[in-house]
Formats: C-alpha cells, structure tokens, sequence
C-alpha cells in the first residue's frame, strides 16, 4: 500500500553516527540525546541504535520521555532528565530511575523527600537558562546532596550557548568557567562524571569532552554547524517521501493551489503530492523548495496546503501517478538536505525533523 507520506529512518544511520562521534573521543562516554521524539525519528528505536554503535548513556528532556525509554525496556542504561522538572514530573522521572539535573537546595531536599535519587549539579556558564551561575552556590548545591542520605551526587554539567558558531569566543569563556569549578568539584567529589558538550562542541574542540557528551543532532546525521553533513561523515538517517497523487496540465494563465501563487506563464503540467503543513511540511515551502521525482528536483509551485502540494513536472511531464516524491532524502545523484530546507525556511535542521507531524507515520529499518 502506498501511505501519502512516510518518514523512513534508517537506524544503521544513527549506529554508524554513534561510532563515527565515538572515534573522535579518547576515553569520554557518549550520551546519546533521544529528547523530543528522538528530535522527531522516534525516541525508542533511536535509543537502540546509538546504544548499539557505543553509546552509554541517554538523555531526554521531559520526564514522561525518561518513563517512555523505561517502559520499552531500556532498564541497564542511565537516562539523564536534562530540563526543569515540576514537583509532578520529578515524581515521574524518579520512578523512572532518571537522574535529575540540580542547581537549586530545594530540589535537592525534595528529591531526598520522595526516597532519594541520582542528580547531576549544572552551573550556568553562559547559556542563562537552567542552573546556577554562582560556581559556589552551584558547589553548596553539590555538598548538600552529597549529605542527603539516599541521594547520590553523579555529575557536574553546563551547557554551551554558542558551540556551533565557529570562531566565537564566547565558547571558550564558558569553557573556561566550567574547566575551572569542575575542577574544584572533582576535587571535593571524586568519581563525579563530568559533561559540558553538544555535538557542536563535540566535534569542535576535545578540551569539551571530560568523561561525557551529550551528542543529539549528529547522531541523526545533521550537521550541528548547518553545513553539509557528507564532509563530517555524518549520514542523514531521516528520508520524508510521497508519492505523485495527480499530474495535469496547465495552460497558460492557469494557476495551482490557494491564492493563485503559481499561475503557469507557459503550457506546463502540475504533479499532486499529498503532502502539507498538516504532516509538517512547512507552508513557507510556498514557491521555496524542490522535492526529487525520478532522481530530478522538481520545483514546488503554488502554495503549500494543509494536505497537499504542487510541482512544476513540465511539458512533457517527467512525472507520472505513482511515482515516488521525495521531500527530504537522495535520489540518483541528488540529494535534499534538511538544512538545505531549513536554509530555504530560516531555521535549523532540528526543527525540520523536530517539525514533522504524527500524521506522518515512521518506519525504522
Ligand atoms: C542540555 C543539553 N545538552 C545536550 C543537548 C544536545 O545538543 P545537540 O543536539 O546540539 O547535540 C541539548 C539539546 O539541545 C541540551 O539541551
């Protein structure tokens, strides 16, 4: 049965992604970042795939997506909830056996309050959003779940707000701040696991890597610097494809889809592909992306619907009912990136991925 849109991921992809970003660590453990849907090629399968090509650890955001990694069976592993977590959701995460990350004495003590738990201290070295950005304050914080019966002091972390912006200093400041108080917390807290790097980092500088990286958008073959991921030898594992639903031909003066925003200047024929913002396909496509039949980029004309889309297959038509779409993959020669679409849209590859909707259903391979 042909389905009018499907997310193919190829979880081969995620492994060999996995080990490529575990060739360029020495003795770091790689945590593989499986947070929102596994940025959208399912949380699930993603897990088994970085965890075959070496990963150690996982992280999520969300507590409910610790507690989804638990009830797949994903029993042996650490999963680090990586977010701020209401006094509900830390009730979630730590019947989970998630590690919860700290920077405030309070959650420290409710933590202590419902039994104990695993927590990672985050000092906020410049990304101002979670954690303390008073190293000592951040230090109290470590002491006072060390003297918590039943909680115990795992790591020391921060999180970088521009590793993916080549020749910022900024990276290096933060760098600095955090080499410096985690050497103090490793001298106070020995056999703490200490982890600062994303991907970017990861790849950018090994003086990030301490004992763990939280590697995310490499793992699923995106370039954290938003470049072609090939150079890096990273493979794209996520393929979004359709099929020609339609194709007509259009005279001149004709026009295809809401607002007349392609009206045909010569004879030409449109290809239907039951695709649109209803599946996550972005309606700044309009008139702003190609999609592969045939091996060929074809031009989206008109303007992207909730359910459907148009292309220019010209005259003749290069394209026939049944033939394959592909939104975002390769085909023959050509490719479509996801941060080919999302230069088109102004965004980041993760929200291309991230973007896709339920209604597209995923096959992992
Ligand atoms: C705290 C933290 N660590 C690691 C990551 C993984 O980042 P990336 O996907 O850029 O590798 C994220 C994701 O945004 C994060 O929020």
């Amino acid at each position: 049965m042909t389905v009018r849109a499907l997310a193919r991921v190829d979880l081969g992809a995620i492994q060999a992604n996995t080990r490529r970003l575990r060739r360029a660590l020495r003795d770091a453990q790689l945590c593989a970042v499986v947070k929102a849907d596994g940025y959208g090629h399912g949380a699930v399968p993603a897990a088994g795939a970085a965890l075959a090509g070496g990963a150690t650890w996982l992280a999520v955001a969300a507590a409910q997506e610790a507690r989804e990694l638990r009830d797949a069976g994903i029993d042996d592993v650490p999963v680090l909830v990586l977010g701020a977590l209401s006094p509900e959701e830390l009730d979630v995460a730590l019947a989970a056996r998630a590690d919860i990350a700290v920077w405030r004495p309070e959650t420290v003590a409710a933590i202590a309050a419902r039994g104990g738990g695993r927590v990672h201290v985050k000092l906020d070295t410049g990304m101002g959003r979670l954690g303390t950005r008073d190293p000592d304050a951040a230090l109290r914080v470590a002491a006072a779940a060390d003297a918590e019966p039943g909680v115990e002091l795992v790591g020391a972390m921060t999180h970088f707000a521009t590793a993916d912006e080549r020749g910022d200093a900024f990276f290096g400041e933060q760098l600095e701040r955090f080499t410096a108080w985690a050497g103090h917390m490793r001298a106070v807290h020995p056999g703490i696991v200490v982890h600062a790097a994303n991907s970017a980092a990861t790849l950018r500088d090994p003086a990030s890597h301490f004992d763990l990286v939280r590697t995310g958008v490499a793992i699923y073959g995106l370039d954290p610097f938003g470049e072609d991921p090939a150079p890096r030898d990273l493979r794209p594992a996520l393929e979004l494809s359709s099929w020609v639903a339609a194709v007509k031909p259009v005279a001149p003066g004709e026009s295809a889809g809401y607002g007349r925003r392609f009206v045909a200047e010569h004879a030409t024929h449109t290809a239907t592909v039951p695709v649109g913002y209803g599946d996550g396909y972005r309606r700044a496509f309009t008139n702003n992306a190609d999609v592969l039949v045939r091996g060929r980029r074809l031009p989206l004309v008109g303007t992207v619907s909730m359910d459907n889309i148009t292309l220019d297959a010209g005259d003749p038509p290069v394209a026939a009912v049944g033939d394959e779409a592909v939104l975002l993959g390769s085909r023959g020669g050509e490719r479509i990136t996801a941060e080919e679409l999302a230069r088109r849209l102004g965004t980041i590859n993760y929200e291309i991925t991230c973007g896709l909707l339920p209604r597209v259903p995923r096959s992992h391979a």
